[in-house]
Protein backbone atom coordinates (compact mmCIF):
# COMPACT_ATOMS: atom_id res chain seq x y z
CA UNK A 1 0.00 0.00 0.00
CA UNK A 2 0.76 3.84 -0.31
CA UNK A 3 3.57 5.44 2.15
CA UNK A 4 2.74 8.50 3.86
CA UNK A 5 4.94 12.11 3.64
CA UNK A 6 4.57 14.61 6.04
CA UNK A 7 5.75 17.71 3.81
CA UNK A 8 5.58 21.44 4.50
CA UNK A 9 1.93 21.99 2.81
CA UNK A 10 0.35 18.67 4.01
CA UNK A 11 0.24 14.69 4.15
CA UNK A 12 0.84 13.64 0.86
CA UNK A 13 -0.12 9.35 -0.37
CA UNK A 14 2.49 8.01 -2.62
CA UNK A 15 3.03 12.20 -3.72
CA UNK A 16 -0.32 13.02 -4.14
CA UNK A 17 -1.96 15.25 -1.65
CA UNK A 18 -3.47 12.98 0.96
CA UNK A 19 -6.46 13.89 4.40
CA UNK A 20 -6.31 11.20 6.79
CA UNK A 21 -9.79 10.50 7.92
CA UNK A 22 -10.19 8.25 10.14
CA UNK A 23 -11.70 6.80 13.29
CA UNK A 24 -10.63 4.74 16.55
CA UNK A 25 -11.28 0.86 16.37
CA UNK A 26 -9.53 -0.84 19.22
CA UNK A 27 -9.33 -4.18 18.44
CA UNK A 28 -9.06 -5.64 21.59
CA UNK A 29 -12.46 -4.11 22.59
CA UNK A 30 -14.49 -6.35 19.50
CA UNK A 31 -14.60 -9.64 19.28
CA UNK A 32 -12.27 -10.92 16.51
CA UNK A 33 -15.11 -12.43 14.80
CA UNK A 34 -16.60 -8.63 14.37
CA UNK A 35 -13.82 -7.14 13.35
CA UNK A 36 -14.04 -7.34 9.29
CA UNK A 37 -17.50 -6.18 10.20
CA UNK A 38 -16.54 -3.00 11.79
CA UNK A 39 -13.92 -2.32 9.68
CA UNK A 40 -15.97 -2.35 6.14
CA UNK A 41 -18.53 -0.02 8.36
CA UNK A 42 -15.79 2.28 8.86
CA UNK A 43 -14.89 2.51 4.95
CA UNK A 44 -18.47 2.59 4.25
CA UNK A 45 -19.14 5.85 6.63
CA UNK A 46 -16.19 7.20 4.62
CA UNK A 47 -12.93 6.59 6.19
CA UNK A 48 -9.87 5.71 4.77
CA UNK A 49 -7.77 5.38 7.85
CA UNK A 50 -8.80 3.42 11.35
CA UNK A 51 -6.63 4.09 14.73
CA UNK A 52 -6.03 1.15 17.13
CA UNK A 53 -3.86 1.43 20.66
CA UNK A 54 -1.88 -1.54 21.56
CA UNK A 55 -2.61 -2.98 25.11
CA UNK A 56 0.38 -3.51 26.43
CA UNK A 57 -1.00 -5.41 29.83
CA UNK A 58 -2.77 -7.88 27.69
CA UNK A 59 -0.30 -8.53 25.25
CA UNK A 60 2.34 -8.97 27.96
CA UNK A 61 1.01 -10.26 30.89
CA UNK A 62 3.90 -11.57 32.81
CA UNK A 63 7.27 -9.98 32.00
CA UNK A 64 8.08 -13.25 30.41
CA UNK A 65 4.94 -14.30 28.46
CA UNK A 66 3.91 -12.09 25.43
CA UNK A 67 0.68 -13.09 23.40
CA UNK A 68 -1.24 -11.93 19.68
CA UNK A 69 -3.78 -14.73 20.42
CA UNK A 70 -7.37 -14.53 19.55
CA UNK A 71 -8.43 -10.55 20.86
CA UNK A 72 -4.63 -10.19 20.72
CA UNK A 73 -4.16 -10.91 17.12
CA UNK A 74 -3.01 -7.53 15.73
CA UNK A 75 -1.48 -8.89 12.65
CA UNK A 76 -4.90 -10.19 11.71
CA UNK A 77 -6.35 -7.07 12.58
CA UNK A 78 -3.86 -5.46 10.32
CA UNK A 79 -4.62 -7.79 7.48
CA UNK A 80 -7.80 -7.13 7.78
CA UNK A 81 -7.67 -3.29 7.58
CA UNK A 82 -5.41 -4.22 4.59
CA UNK A 83 -8.17 -6.09 2.85
CA UNK A 84 -10.75 -3.74 3.53
CA UNK A 85 -8.97 -1.31 1.76
CA UNK A 86 -8.38 0.69 4.69
CA UNK A 87 -4.79 2.56 6.56
CA UNK A 88 -3.95 1.94 9.93
CA UNK A 89 -2.37 4.83 12.70
CA UNK A 90 -1.06 2.57 15.14
CA UNK A 91 -0.95 3.96 18.86
CA UNK A 92 1.26 1.23 20.97
CA UNK A 93 1.57 3.39 23.89
CA UNK A 94 3.38 2.27 25.92
CA UNK A 95 1.09 4.32 27.82
CA UNK A 96 -2.51 4.34 26.16
CA UNK A 97 -5.21 5.93 28.39
CA UNK A 98 -8.15 4.83 26.89
CA UNK A 99 -10.29 4.41 29.79
CA UNK A 100 -8.59 1.23 30.01
CA UNK A 101 -7.14 -1.08 33.40
CA UNK A 102 -3.56 1.44 33.63
CA UNK A 103 -3.69 3.24 30.55
CA UNK A 104 -2.27 -0.24 29.30
CA UNK A 105 0.53 -0.13 31.48
CA UNK A 106 1.12 -3.74 32.99
CA UNK A 107 0.44 -4.53 36.91
CA UNK A 108 3.66 -6.23 37.15
CA UNK A 109 5.27 -3.28 36.46
CA UNK A 110 4.09 -2.06 39.86
CA UNK A 111 5.19 -4.97 41.65
CA UNK A 112 8.73 -2.64 42.19
CA UNK A 113 7.97 -0.37 44.86
CA UNK A 114 10.16 1.96 43.13
CA UNK A 115 8.87 2.04 39.83
CA UNK A 116 8.41 5.18 38.23
CA UNK A 117 6.19 4.74 35.20
CA UNK A 118 6.67 6.80 32.15
CA UNK A 119 9.62 7.86 32.85
CA UNK A 120 13.38 7.60 32.21
CA UNK A 121 14.21 5.66 35.05
CA UNK A 122 16.13 2.49 33.39
CA UNK A 123 13.67 -0.09 35.22
CA UNK A 124 10.67 1.23 33.52
CA UNK A 125 12.89 1.93 30.22
CA UNK A 126 13.83 -1.75 29.85
CA UNK A 127 10.91 -3.14 30.78
CA UNK A 128 9.50 -0.97 27.56
CA UNK A 129 12.04 -1.68 25.25
CA UNK A 130 11.68 -5.31 26.28
CA UNK A 131 8.07 -5.25 25.06
CA UNK A 132 8.75 -3.14 21.87
CA UNK A 133 11.27 -6.13 21.35
CA UNK A 134 8.29 -8.31 21.60
CA UNK A 135 5.70 -6.20 19.26
CA UNK A 136 7.68 -5.12 16.71
CA UNK A 137 8.80 -7.85 14.92
CA UNK A 138 4.71 -8.96 14.68
CA UNK A 139 4.03 -5.30 13.45
CA UNK A 140 7.05 -4.37 10.91
CA UNK A 141 5.48 -6.50 7.83
CA UNK A 142 2.42 -4.38 8.10
CA UNK A 143 4.40 -0.85 7.31
CA UNK A 144 3.61 0.71 4.71
CA UNK A 145 6.94 0.85 3.51
CA UNK A 146 6.92 -3.02 3.28
CA UNK A 147 3.35 -2.67 1.80
CA UNK A 148 1.12 -2.78 4.66
CA UNK A 149 -1.83 -0.70 5.61
CA UNK A 150 0.07 1.21 8.77
CA UNK A 151 0.82 4.75 7.82
CA UNK A 152 1.77 6.48 10.71
CA UNK A 153 2.88 5.71 14.56
CA UNK A 154 2.41 7.50 17.46
CA UNK A 155 4.81 7.79 20.33
CA UNK A 156 3.37 7.58 23.81
CA UNK A 157 -0.05 9.02 24.92
CA UNK A 158 -0.87 12.92 25.33
CA UNK A 159 2.59 12.76 27.33
CA UNK A 160 2.10 16.91 28.08
CA UNK A 161 -0.59 16.18 30.25
CA UNK A 162 1.77 14.01 32.37
CA UNK A 163 5.66 15.44 32.36
CA UNK A 164 7.87 17.06 30.43
CA UNK A 165 11.05 14.78 29.86
CA UNK A 166 11.96 14.88 26.48
CA UNK A 167 14.54 12.24 27.07
CA UNK A 168 11.68 9.93 27.78
CA UNK A 169 9.61 10.62 24.35
CA UNK A 170 13.39 10.61 22.10
CA UNK A 171 14.33 7.32 24.00
CA UNK A 172 10.66 5.72 22.65
CA UNK A 173 11.15 7.86 19.46
CA UNK A 174 14.81 6.15 19.39
CA UNK A 175 13.73 2.55 20.11
CA UNK A 176 11.04 2.65 17.49
CA UNK A 177 13.17 3.43 15.22
CA UNK A 178 15.69 1.17 15.98
CA UNK A 179 13.43 -1.82 15.86
CA UNK A 180 13.06 -1.29 12.14
CA UNK A 181 9.93 1.74 12.47
CA UNK A 182 10.73 3.85 9.65
CA UNK A 183 6.93 5.37 8.83
CA UNK A 184 6.20 8.85 10.30
CA UNK A 185 6.03 8.84 14.19
CA UNK A 186 3.48 11.39 15.79
CA UNK A 187 2.71 12.63 19.38
CA UNK A 188 -0.74 13.62 20.21
CA UNK A 189 -1.52 16.15 23.01
CA UNK A 190 -4.05 18.58 24.42
CA UNK A 191 -4.16 22.26 23.06
CA UNK A 192 -2.29 23.63 26.34
CA UNK A 193 -0.09 20.26 26.42
CA UNK A 194 1.21 20.62 22.82
CA UNK A 195 5.18 22.05 24.00
CA UNK A 196 5.40 19.24 26.30
CA UNK A 197 4.46 16.24 25.08
CA UNK A 198 6.20 17.16 21.34
CA UNK A 199 9.62 16.21 20.50
CA UNK A 200 10.90 18.29 17.45
CA UNK A 201 11.31 16.35 14.29
CA UNK A 202 8.39 14.58 15.62
CA UNK A 203 5.03 15.49 13.75
CA UNK A 204 2.61 16.88 16.54
CA UNK A 205 -1.38 16.56 16.62
CA UNK A 206 -4.32 17.90 18.90
CA UNK A 207 -7.00 16.07 20.71
CA UNK A 208 -10.11 18.03 21.53
CA UNK A 209 -13.96 17.87 21.50
CA UNK A 210 -15.07 21.39 20.63
CA UNK A 211 -13.84 24.57 19.75
CA UNK A 212 -11.85 23.27 17.08
CA UNK A 213 -10.66 26.79 15.74
CA UNK A 214 -8.81 27.12 19.18
CA UNK A 215 -6.99 23.68 19.16
CA UNK A 216 -6.23 23.80 15.54
CA UNK A 217 -4.62 27.49 16.11
CA UNK A 218 -2.58 26.38 19.09
CA UNK A 219 -1.45 23.50 16.91
CA UNK A 220 -0.48 25.66 14.35
CA UNK A 221 1.12 28.21 16.67
CA UNK A 222 3.84 25.43 17.62
CA UNK A 223 4.19 23.85 14.87
CA UNK A 224 3.59 26.61 11.81
CA UNK A 225 4.07 24.24 8.67
CA UNK A 226 2.64 21.11 8.22
CA UNK A 227 -0.07 18.45 8.13
CA UNK A 228 -2.82 19.86 10.92
CA UNK A 229 -4.70 16.85 12.25
CA UNK A 230 -6.84 16.37 15.03
CA UNK A 231 -5.83 12.90 16.53
CA UNK A 232 -8.55 12.10 18.66
CA UNK A 233 -11.93 14.09 17.64
CA UNK A 234 -14.06 13.20 20.37
CA UNK A 235 -17.40 12.62 19.57
CA UNK A 236 -18.83 10.93 22.49
CA UNK A 237 -17.79 10.10 25.64
CA UNK A 238 -17.54 7.41 28.59
CA UNK A 239 -19.47 6.72 31.51
CA UNK A 240 -18.47 5.84 35.12
CA UNK A 241 -20.15 3.73 37.54
CA UNK A 242 -22.55 5.85 39.36
CA UNK A 243 -22.41 8.76 36.73
CA UNK A 244 -25.39 8.91 34.29
CA UNK A 245 -24.49 7.65 30.43
CA UNK A 246 -23.15 10.44 28.34
CA UNK A 247 -24.57 11.37 24.92
CA UNK A 248 -23.84 13.58 22.19
CA UNK A 249 -25.90 15.05 19.83
CA UNK A 250 -24.95 13.99 16.83
CA UNK A 251 -25.58 17.59 14.55
CA UNK A 252 -23.16 19.15 17.21
CA UNK A 253 -20.55 16.89 16.72
CA UNK A 254 -20.77 16.99 12.94
CA UNK A 255 -20.67 20.85 13.19
CA UNK A 256 -17.10 20.35 14.60
CA UNK A 257 -16.16 18.15 11.56
CA UNK A 258 -17.21 20.28 9.57
CA UNK A 259 -15.25 23.15 10.92
CA UNK A 260 -12.02 20.90 11.06
CA UNK A 261 -12.60 19.85 7.59
CA UNK A 262 -13.42 23.20 5.86
CA UNK A 263 -10.18 24.37 7.99
CA UNK A 264 -7.83 21.75 6.06
CA UNK A 265 -7.42 19.45 8.65
CA UNK A 266 -7.26 15.88 9.29
CA UNK A 267 -9.09 13.82 11.42
CA UNK A 268 -9.59 10.56 13.27
CA UNK A 269 -12.61 10.14 15.33
CA UNK A 270 -12.41 8.97 19.06
CA UNK A 271 -14.03 6.82 19.05
CA UNK A 272 -15.44 5.54 15.69
CA UNK A 273 -16.70 1.88 17.40
CA UNK A 274 -15.61 2.17 21.24
CA UNK A 275 -16.81 -1.66 21.84
CA UNK A 276 -16.76 -3.24 25.38
CA UNK A 277 -14.44 -3.12 28.51
CA UNK A 278 -14.82 -7.12 28.79
CA UNK A 279 -13.64 -8.63 31.89
CA UNK A 280 -11.58 -6.51 34.03
CA UNK A 281 -10.49 -4.49 31.88
CA UNK A 282 -12.09 -1.05 32.45
CA UNK A 283 -9.30 1.61 33.59
CA UNK A 284 -10.80 4.62 36.44
CA UNK A 285 -9.86 8.28 36.87
CA UNK A 286 -8.36 9.91 39.91
CA UNK A 287 -8.29 13.26 40.15
CA UNK A 288 -8.84 13.47 43.71
CA UNK A 289 -11.64 10.95 43.96
CA UNK A 290 -11.09 7.68 42.59
CA UNK A 291 -13.88 6.95 39.53
CA UNK A 292 -14.32 3.33 37.56
CA UNK A 293 -15.13 3.51 34.24
CA UNK A 294 -18.45 1.13 33.47
CA UNK A 295 -17.80 -2.00 31.02
CA UNK A 296 -19.48 -0.39 27.56
CA UNK A 297 -17.44 1.51 25.98
CA UNK A 298 -20.71 2.55 23.34
CA UNK A 299 -19.21 5.86 23.51
CA UNK A 300 -22.00 6.98 21.99
CA UNK A 301 -19.68 6.59 18.64
CA UNK A 302 -20.81 6.35 14.88
CA UNK A 303 -20.91 2.44 15.58
CA UNK A 304 -22.78 1.47 18.96
CA UNK A 305 -21.25 -1.23 21.04
CA UNK A 306 -22.57 -3.77 18.92
CA UNK A 307 -21.54 -2.19 15.88
CA UNK A 308 -25.20 -0.78 14.52
CA UNK A 309 -24.66 2.57 13.14
CA UNK A 310 -26.25 5.53 14.83
CA UNK A 311 -27.68 8.87 14.08
CA UNK A 312 -23.78 10.18 14.08
CA UNK A 313 -23.05 7.74 11.42
CA UNK A 314 -25.54 8.99 9.26
CA UNK A 315 -24.41 12.29 9.91
CA UNK A 316 -20.62 12.05 9.76
CA UNK A 317 -21.32 10.66 6.67
CA UNK A 318 -22.66 12.96 4.97
CA UNK A 319 -20.47 15.57 6.51
CA UNK A 320 -17.57 13.47 4.77
CA UNK A 321 -19.18 13.10 1.44
CA UNK A 322 -18.70 17.16 1.08
CA UNK A 323 -15.20 16.12 1.46
CA UNK A 324 -13.90 13.36 -0.15
CA UNK A 325 -15.16 10.25 -1.46
CA UNK A 326 -18.08 8.40 0.06
CA UNK A 327 -18.32 4.68 -1.08
CA UNK A 328 -22.04 4.36 -2.66
CA UNK A 329 -23.66 2.28 -1.01
CA UNK A 330 -26.91 2.32 1.91
CA UNK A 331 -26.23 2.87 5.97
CA UNK A 332 -25.76 -0.96 6.83
CA UNK A 333 -29.04 -2.11 8.74
CA UNK A 334 -28.33 -3.00 12.50
CA UNK A 335 -27.67 -6.45 12.77
CA UNK A 336 -30.64 -9.35 14.24
CA UNK A 337 -30.51 -9.50 18.06
CA UNK A 338 -31.84 -12.16 20.26
CA UNK A 339 -34.33 -12.43 22.90
CA UNK A 340 -34.29 -15.27 25.99
CA UNK A 341 -36.57 -14.39 28.54
CA UNK A 342 -36.34 -16.17 32.14
CA UNK A 343 -32.88 -17.62 31.99
CA UNK A 344 -33.05 -19.62 35.61
CA UNK A 345 -30.19 -19.85 37.23
CA UNK A 346 -30.58 -22.99 39.21
CA UNK A 347 -27.10 -24.21 40.12
CA UNK A 348 -24.67 -22.52 42.94
CA UNK A 349 -21.73 -22.48 43.54
CA UNK A 350 -20.85 -20.40 47.32
CA UNK A 351 -17.32 -18.18 46.90
CA UNK A 352 -16.43 -19.79 50.44
CA UNK A 353 -16.72 -23.19 49.24
CA UNK A 354 -14.73 -22.44 46.01
CA UNK A 355 -11.77 -20.77 47.65
CA UNK A 356 -9.63 -23.72 46.66
CA UNK A 357 -10.75 -23.90 43.14
CA UNK A 358 -10.15 -20.22 42.19
CA UNK A 359 -6.69 -19.53 43.53
CA UNK A 360 -3.81 -20.02 46.51
CA UNK A 361 -3.69 -18.52 49.68
CA UNK A 362 -0.48 -16.84 50.76
CA UNK A 363 0.69 -16.46 54.91
CA UNK A 364 2.14 -13.06 55.56
CA UNK A 365 2.56 -10.93 58.47
CA UNK A 366 0.65 -8.05 56.44
CA UNK A 367 -2.06 -8.13 54.05
CA UNK A 368 -0.36 -8.67 50.53
CA UNK A 369 -0.64 -6.18 47.68
CA UNK A 370 -2.08 -7.77 43.77
CA UNK A 371 0.98 -7.27 41.96
CA UNK A 372 3.16 -8.43 44.93
CA UNK A 373 0.97 -11.62 44.43
CA UNK A 374 1.73 -12.04 40.84
CA UNK A 375 -1.94 -10.97 39.91
CA UNK A 376 -3.26 -8.44 37.41
CA UNK A 377 -7.15 -8.89 37.78
CA UNK A 378 -9.98 -9.55 40.15
CA UNK A 379 -10.44 -9.77 43.68
CA UNK A 380 -8.01 -10.61 46.66
CA UNK A 381 -9.60 -12.68 49.54
CA UNK A 382 -7.20 -11.33 52.95
CA UNK A 383 -8.51 -13.30 56.14
CA UNK A 384 -7.06 -13.08 59.82
CA UNK A 385 -8.48 -14.02 63.33
CA UNK A 386 -10.35 -11.32 65.67
CA UNK A 387 -8.78 -11.70 68.98
CA UNK A 388 -11.65 -11.36 71.24
CA UNK A 389 -15.15 -10.77 71.26
CA UNK A 390 -17.17 -7.40 71.34
CA UNK A 391 -17.36 -4.26 69.90
CA UNK A 392 -14.97 -3.80 66.87
CA UNK A 393 -13.79 -1.01 65.08
CA UNK A 394 -12.02 -2.07 61.88
CA UNK A 395 -9.74 0.08 60.10
CA UNK A 396 -8.41 0.03 56.75
CA UNK A 397 -5.75 2.79 55.82
CA UNK A 398 -5.70 2.01 52.05
CA UNK A 399 -8.53 -0.15 50.04
CA UNK A 400 -8.11 -0.13 46.63
CA UNK A 401 -10.83 -0.58 45.79
CA UNK A 402 -13.94 -2.13 46.83
CA UNK A 403 -13.98 -3.62 50.16
CA UNK A 404 -16.46 -6.06 51.27
CA UNK A 405 -15.99 -7.30 55.41
CA UNK A 406 -17.11 -10.26 56.33
CA UNK A 407 -16.88 -12.11 60.28
CA UNK A 408 -17.81 -16.14 60.15
CA UNK A 409 -18.72 -15.64 56.94
CA UNK A 410 -21.56 -13.05 57.54
CA UNK A 411 -21.20 -9.70 55.76
CA UNK A 412 -21.28 -6.93 58.44
CA UNK A 413 -20.30 -3.91 55.93
CA UNK A 414 -18.48 -2.43 52.65
CA UNK A 415 -15.62 0.27 52.39
CA UNK A 416 -15.30 1.65 48.98
CA UNK A 417 -12.30 3.69 48.18
CA UNK A 418 -14.67 6.38 46.16
CA UNK A 419 -16.27 7.17 49.26
CA UNK A 420 -13.00 7.60 51.24
CA UNK A 421 -13.85 4.85 53.56
CA UNK A 422 -11.81 3.79 56.23
CA UNK A 423 -13.73 2.73 59.26
CA UNK A 424 -16.28 -0.02 60.60
CA UNK A 425 -18.14 -0.91 63.14
CA UNK A 426 -19.76 -4.10 64.26
CA UNK A 427 -19.56 -6.74 66.72
CA UNK A 428 -17.36 -10.03 66.50
CA UNK A 429 -18.99 -12.72 67.99
CA UNK A 430 -16.44 -14.51 69.70
CA UNK A 431 -12.64 -14.45 70.13
CA UNK A 432 -11.33 -16.07 67.28
CA UNK A 433 -13.92 -15.38 64.73
CA UNK A 434 -12.87 -15.38 61.08
CA UNK A 435 -12.40 -11.71 59.47
CA UNK A 436 -12.45 -11.98 55.58
CA UNK A 437 -12.12 -9.05 53.26
CA UNK A 438 -12.69 -9.44 49.96
CA UNK A 439 -11.07 -6.48 47.78
CA UNK A 440 -12.17 -6.00 44.21
CA UNK A 441 -9.91 -4.19 41.87
CA UNK A 442 -12.16 -1.83 40.01
CA UNK A 443 -9.59 -0.91 37.32
CA UNK A 444 -6.26 0.39 37.54
CA UNK A 445 -6.31 4.42 36.95
CA UNK A 446 -5.40 5.22 33.22
CA UNK A 447 -4.67 8.93 33.78
CA UNK A 448 -2.21 11.43 35.54
CA UNK A 449 0.21 10.74 38.40
CA UNK A 450 -2.47 7.78 39.81
CA UNK A 451 -1.30 5.54 37.53
CA UNK A 452 0.74 4.16 40.13
CA UNK A 453 -2.42 2.49 41.13
CA UNK A 454 -1.53 -0.98 43.32
CA UNK A 455 -4.53 -3.17 44.34
CA UNK A 456 -5.77 -4.75 47.29
CA UNK A 457 -5.16 -3.78 51.61
CA UNK A 458 -2.11 -1.29 52.40
CA UNK A 459 -0.99 0.17 55.65
CA UNK A 460 -1.67 -0.91 59.16
CA UNK A 461 -5.03 -2.88 59.13
CA UNK A 462 -5.95 -2.60 63.03
CA UNK A 463 -8.93 -3.44 65.40
CA UNK A 464 -9.67 -1.16 68.23
CA UNK A 465 -6.35 0.37 67.52
CA UNK A 466 -4.13 -2.79 67.54
CA UNK A 467 -2.70 -4.25 64.58
CA UNK A 468 -3.96 -7.94 62.88
CA UNK A 469 -2.30 -10.73 62.05
CA UNK A 470 -1.03 -12.84 60.60
CA UNK A 471 -2.94 -12.72 57.21
CA UNK A 472 -3.65 -14.53 54.56
CA UNK A 473 -3.59 -13.13 51.24
CA UNK A 474 -5.54 -15.17 48.47
CA UNK A 475 -5.87 -14.18 44.89
CA UNK A 476 -8.91 -14.41 42.66
CA UNK A 477 -8.19 -13.43 39.31
CA UNK A 478 -10.93 -15.57 38.76
CA UNK A 479 -9.39 -16.00 34.90
CA UNK A 480 -10.88 -19.88 34.54
CA UNK A 481 -14.35 -21.03 36.72
CA UNK A 482 -13.51 -24.40 35.62
CA UNK A 483 -13.13 -25.97 38.91
CA UNK A 484 -16.10 -24.59 40.37
CA UNK A 485 -18.13 -27.38 41.73
CA UNK A 486 -22.13 -26.39 41.31
CA UNK A 487 -25.19 -27.98 43.20
CA UNK A 488 -28.43 -27.60 42.70
CA UNK A 489 -30.11 -24.40 44.25
CA UNK A 490 -34.00 -23.72 45.11
CA UNK A 491 -33.66 -20.63 47.14
CA UNK A 492 -35.78 -18.10 46.33
CA UNK A 493 -33.55 -15.45 46.89
CA UNK A 494 -29.31 -15.64 46.40
CA UNK A 495 -27.79 -14.18 49.60
CA UNK A 496 -23.86 -13.66 49.86
CA UNK A 497 -20.91 -14.04 47.24
CA UNK A 498 -21.81 -16.92 45.02
CA UNK A 499 -21.50 -18.30 41.86
CA UNK A 500 -25.14 -18.99 40.13
CA UNK A 501 -25.06 -20.98 36.59
CA UNK A 502 -27.96 -22.33 34.35
CA UNK A 503 -28.67 -22.76 30.64
CA UNK A 504 -30.22 -21.68 27.91
CA UNK A 505 -31.09 -23.04 24.38
CA UNK A 506 -31.07 -21.05 20.74
CA UNK A 507 -31.64 -21.68 17.61
CA UNK A 508 -28.59 -19.30 15.96
CA UNK A 509 -26.49 -17.03 17.33
CA UNK A 510 -27.18 -13.78 17.33
CA UNK A 511 -25.89 -10.07 19.48
CA UNK A 512 -27.64 -9.65 22.50
CA UNK A 513 -27.99 -7.98 25.83
CA UNK A 514 -27.71 -9.40 29.44
CA UNK A 515 -30.65 -8.08 31.69
CA UNK A 516 -30.08 -8.36 35.22
CA UNK A 517 -33.19 -7.02 37.33
CA UNK A 518 -32.53 -7.65 41.26
CA UNK A 519 -29.26 -8.69 40.95
CA UNK A 520 -27.21 -5.99 42.70
CA UNK A 521 -22.90 -6.55 41.72
CA UNK A 522 -20.69 -8.83 40.10
CA UNK A 523 -19.49 -9.86 36.86
CA UNK A 524 -20.60 -12.49 34.42
CA UNK A 525 -19.82 -14.92 32.11
CA UNK A 526 -21.37 -16.80 28.50
CA UNK A 527 -19.80 -19.99 28.00
CA UNK A 528 -16.90 -19.18 30.02
CA UNK A 529 -16.34 -15.56 28.32
CA UNK A 530 -16.29 -12.66 31.03
CA UNK A 531 -19.16 -10.42 29.37
CA UNK A 532 -17.72 -7.79 32.39
CA UNK A 533 -18.87 -5.98 35.50
CA UNK A 534 -22.54 -5.69 36.21
CA UNK A 535 -23.88 -3.06 39.40
CA UNK A 536 -27.64 -1.97 39.65
CA UNK A 537 -26.08 1.50 40.74
CA UNK A 538 -25.77 2.24 36.93
CA UNK A 539 -25.95 3.43 35.01
CA UNK A 540 -24.96 0.42 32.89
CA UNK A 541 -28.09 -1.88 33.36
CA UNK A 542 -27.24 -4.34 30.58
CA UNK A 543 -24.16 -6.37 29.17
CA UNK A 544 -23.25 -6.69 25.42
CA UNK A 545 -23.46 -10.29 24.56
CA UNK A 546 -21.33 -10.83 20.98
CA UNK A 547 -22.68 -13.39 18.87
CA UNK A 548 -19.74 -15.24 18.83
CA UNK A 549 -19.50 -16.09 22.34
CA UNK A 550 -23.45 -17.83 22.14
CA UNK A 551 -23.52 -21.39 20.02
CA UNK A 552 -25.82 -23.37 18.20
CA UNK A 553 -28.13 -25.14 20.57
CA UNK A 554 -27.20 -25.16 24.71
CA UNK A 555 -25.56 -22.19 26.26
CA UNK A 556 -24.28 -21.39 29.78
CA UNK A 557 -24.72 -18.15 31.90
CA UNK A 558 -22.54 -18.07 35.33
CA UNK A 559 -22.80 -14.79 37.31
CA UNK A 560 -20.83 -14.07 40.76
CA UNK A 561 -23.22 -12.26 42.94
CA UNK A 562 -20.86 -10.49 45.20
CA UNK A 563 -23.58 -9.23 47.57
CA UNK A 564 -27.56 -10.83 47.26
CA UNK A 565 -30.44 -11.09 44.22
CA UNK A 566 -34.26 -10.94 45.02
CA UNK A 567 -33.88 -13.41 41.83
CA UNK A 568 -32.62 -16.43 40.59
CA UNK A 569 -33.67 -15.33 36.55
CA UNK A 570 -31.62 -13.29 34.04
CA UNK A 571 -33.04 -12.08 30.95
CA UNK A 572 -31.04 -11.69 27.28
CA UNK A 573 -32.91 -9.00 25.48
CA UNK A 574 -33.00 -7.31 22.27
CA UNK A 575 -31.76 -3.81 23.20
CA UNK A 576 -28.93 -2.42 25.66
CA UNK A 577 -30.16 -0.08 28.62
CA UNK A 578 -26.69 2.05 29.52
CA UNK A 579 -28.95 4.23 31.55
CA UNK A 580 -30.52 7.36 32.26
CA UNK A 581 -29.16 10.35 30.37
CA UNK A 582 -29.34 13.07 33.20
CA UNK A 583 -29.35 13.13 37.00
C1 LIG B 1 -7.57 11.29 25.92
C2 LIG B 1 -6.79 10.00 25.72
C3 LIG B 1 -7.64 8.87 25.24
C4 LIG B 1 -8.95 8.81 26.02
C5 LIG B 1 -9.66 10.13 25.92
C6 LIG B 1 -10.98 10.17 26.67
O1 LIG B 1 -7.72 11.94 24.77
O2 LIG B 1 -5.71 10.21 24.83
O3 LIG B 1 -6.92 7.69 25.37
O4 LIG B 1 -8.65 8.52 27.34
O5 LIG B 1 -8.86 11.13 26.48
O6 LIG B 1 -11.82 9.18 26.26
Amino acid sequence: MAVLDITDDGFRLDGQPFRILSGGLHYFRVHPEQWADRLHKARLMGLNTVETYVPWNLHQPRPDSFTTDGFLDLPRFLELAATEGLHVLLRPGPYICAEWEGGGLPSWLLADPEMRLRSTQPAYLEAVDGFLDRLLPAVLPYLATRGGPVLAVQVENEYGAYGSDTAYLEHLAQALKQRGVDVPLFTADQPGDLADGGLDGVLRTVNFGGRAAQGLAALRELQPQGPLMCAEFWNGWFDRWGGVHTVRPAADAAAVLEEMLAAGASVSFYMFHGGTNFGFTNGANDKGLYRATVTSYDYDAPLDEAGDPTPKYAAFREVLARYGEVPDAPVPPPGPKLAVPGIALDLTAPLWDALDALGELVSGERPLGMEELGQAFGFVLYSATLPEAGPALLHLPVVRDRAQVFVDGQPVGVLERENDDHALAFTSPRAGAELRILVENQGRVNYGQAVHDRKGLFGPVTVNGRPLGPWSSRPLPLDSLSGLAFVPSTAAAVVGPAFHRGEFEIEAPADSHLHLPGWTKGNAWVNGFNLGRYWSRGPQRSLYVPAPVLRPGRNELTVLELHASTTRSAELRQTADLGPLED
